[in-house]
């Protein structure tokens, strides 16, 4: 029987590696990078990790091996290798839901097993997988029909935040590996532009929608699947019986998705231990194994599952994952740090910093211990970011040479998917480039050596100090991209063990959705409803009602 887990750690500014990490940072402060670098020739080899195919370069931080020794210190004085069996082994480390965590199970091989409350999880995932790979080969070959008899080619996914996210992300880093003879659409928002520009030029005949939400019951979710369903009826002559070949439904609640009126042989089912961002390698990632193929989807489930096993047992100073969390801490704790930038060098992974925002603020966004005591220093960062260079000529400037310390992650490929003349050349110039300028910026000697205006030098001075994590991979490819996701997921874990907060839920989005139910009829009523919010709100329902 799985267990509710509370760790028994002390305080974390009690913890002695805390403490001492506060005096250090006093005294490494002021260092430069430029001093560090000057101070070690090897620094840029030595200080290095790789694993699962991924090659961390954290030399470029503003840290030392001593700075490494107390980060270490301060991730045993938090249980970080106690909590990272509990998660593997099924415990309920989701206390505030008393729900176990096990999105690694989702990734686990075949042959593997995993017993959680006497069921074996591994082959519930595996059912699933096998399921959907068969429901994949039947769509993308043609053989499963619509209601009119035409096959499907077009693939449309209504989902939100987690049920979203991860689909839209994978596809579009994914595109080079999809069927170009299917179209995807992705649809969230309960703006009714979003489901309209989607739909606009299909065909409902040839069209499947992918009812995605685990709870079935989110509201944006739930308006863009009655819609669709108008749409689709419409198109098909107004047969409740097309529905059946024309949607299908992932989620955890069989029920719901009956009452919907989907046919439960039509659902793929997941499970409550995966959390909604943590789904995307869950039945969430249907879309995903449509667009790329039940191959593709298990070398991206092996992708993840390779960072699993690294996070697992590799020692701190080669833990990827851990590594990046506790540099995490160090900024935001101890610089004061508030964002990280992520800068995919790379098109297709144009959407990777919008999924890594609802990972890493949904998890870490929290104010709260797990005892419920409120937390005495900073917890999760704000994440952001753009493809690499698109940023450099936008608002890369404020990194430079603006007054806010903001470290990066930049991620490439040493090969492009898409090789033309000299472009990758020139794109991977610029991640070292930037990594470069970052770290050792330009001195005032520097700049008054090249010459110019006098009064000009102080606006060409760049500090520098400006911290970068480089993380470079082979290739884009999907177990490439597994790992990486897996990657920023243990990194987001190490980080709530060490803060001590529940990474897993996400009790901050429920207000907001509760207030939105009670006003919907304050819009809609006919009559002038009696209003009793605060008079800002009031003001604003009836300036709404008397404008649109
Ligand atoms: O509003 C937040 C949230 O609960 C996310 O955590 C989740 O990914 C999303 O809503 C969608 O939920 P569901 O998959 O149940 O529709």
């Amino acid at each position: 029987m799985s267990t509710r887990v509370m760790p028994s750690v002390r305080p974390l500014r009690d913890r002695p590696a805390w403490r001492a990490l506060e005096k250090h940072y006093g005294e490494l402060r002021a260092t430069h990078l430029r001093e560090l670098f000057a101070a070690d020739e090897t620094r840029g080899e030595r200080m290095v990790a790789e694993g699962a195919g991924l090659y961390l370069d954290y030399s470029k931080n503003r840290i030392t091996d001593e700075t490494l020794g107390l980060l270490e210190a301060l991730a045993e004085q938090s249980g970080v290798a106690d909590r990272i069996e509990a998660m593997f082994t099924g415990e309920r480390i989701n206390v505030s839901e008393n729900r176990s965590v096990l999105h690694v199970a989702l990734r686990m091989p075949r042959s593997a097993s995993l017993i959680v409350d006497g069921v074996d999880v591994v082959r519930q995932v595996h059912e699933v997988l096998d399921r959907m790979a068969a429901f994949s080969d039947r769509v993308r070959s043609g053989e499963w029909r619509g209601h009119t008899g035409k096959a499907i080619r077009n693939v449309v996914n209504i989902g939100i935040g987690g049920s979203d996210l991860g689909p839209v992300m994978a596809y579009e880093a994914l595109r080079h590996y999809t069927t170009r003879e299917m179209t995807f659409r992705f649809v969230s928002n309960v703006d009714s532009t979003d489901l309209v520009e989607a739909t606009r030029d299909l065909v409902a005949e040839e069209t499947l929608f992918i009812v995605s939400s685990k709870t079935f019951t989110t509201l944006e979710t739930m308006t863009n699947a009655h819609s669709a369903r108008e749409w689709a009826l419409a198109g098909l002559g107004g047969e409740e019986s097309a529905i059946a070949k024309h949607f299908v439904a992932v989620s955890t609640n069989a029920e719901k998705v009956t009452e919907f009126g989907i046919d439960t042989n039509n659902m793929f089912g997941f499970w409550e231990w995966v959390g909604g961002r943590y789904s995307m390698d869950s039945a969430i990632g249907l879309s995903t194994m449509l667009a790329i193929g039940p191959e593709r989807f298990h070398e991206l489930l092996a992708g993840f599952h390779a960072v699993d096993e690294h996070f697992r047992g590799a020692p701190f100073g080669q833990n990827l994952p851990m590594l990046m969390g506790l540099l995490g801490v160090w900024y935001g704790d101890f610089f004061g740090a508030q964002t990280v930038g992520v800068m995919p060098y790379e098109q297709y992974l144009k959407r990777f910093p919008a999924y890594l925002q609802q990972l890493t603020m949904e998890s870490n966004g929290k104010h709260v211990t797990l005892a419920g005591r409120p937390v005495e220093y900073e917890t999760g960062a704000i994440y952001w970011g753009e493809p690499g260079t698109n940023g450099q000529h936008s608002f890369y400037q404020l990194i430079h040479q603006g007054t806010k310390l903001i470290p990066v992650d930049l991620i490439a490929f040493a090969k492009t998917l898409n090789p033309l003349g000299d472009h990758h050349d020139l794109l991977m110039s610029n991640v070292f480039a930037q990594a470069e300028a970052l770290a050792f910026g330009r001195t005032e000697q520097e700049v008054r050596a090249e010459g110019g205006p006098a009064d000009v030098v102080p606006h060409r001075v760049m500090e520098g100090n400006r911290p970068t994590n480089v993380i470079l991979a082979e290739e884009l490819t999907p177990w490439t991209l597994g790992s990486l996701v897996a990657l920023y997921e243990h990194m987001v874990f190490t980080q709530g063990v060490v803060w001590e907060i529940d990474s897993f839920d996400q009790w901050g989005v429920e207000l907001g959705k509760a207030l939105a139910v009670r006003i919907i009829p304050e819009l809609k009523n006919e009559d002038e409803p009696e209003l009793h919010h605060d008079s800002s709100t009031n003001a604003l329902i009836r300036r709404y009602r008397a404008m649109r």
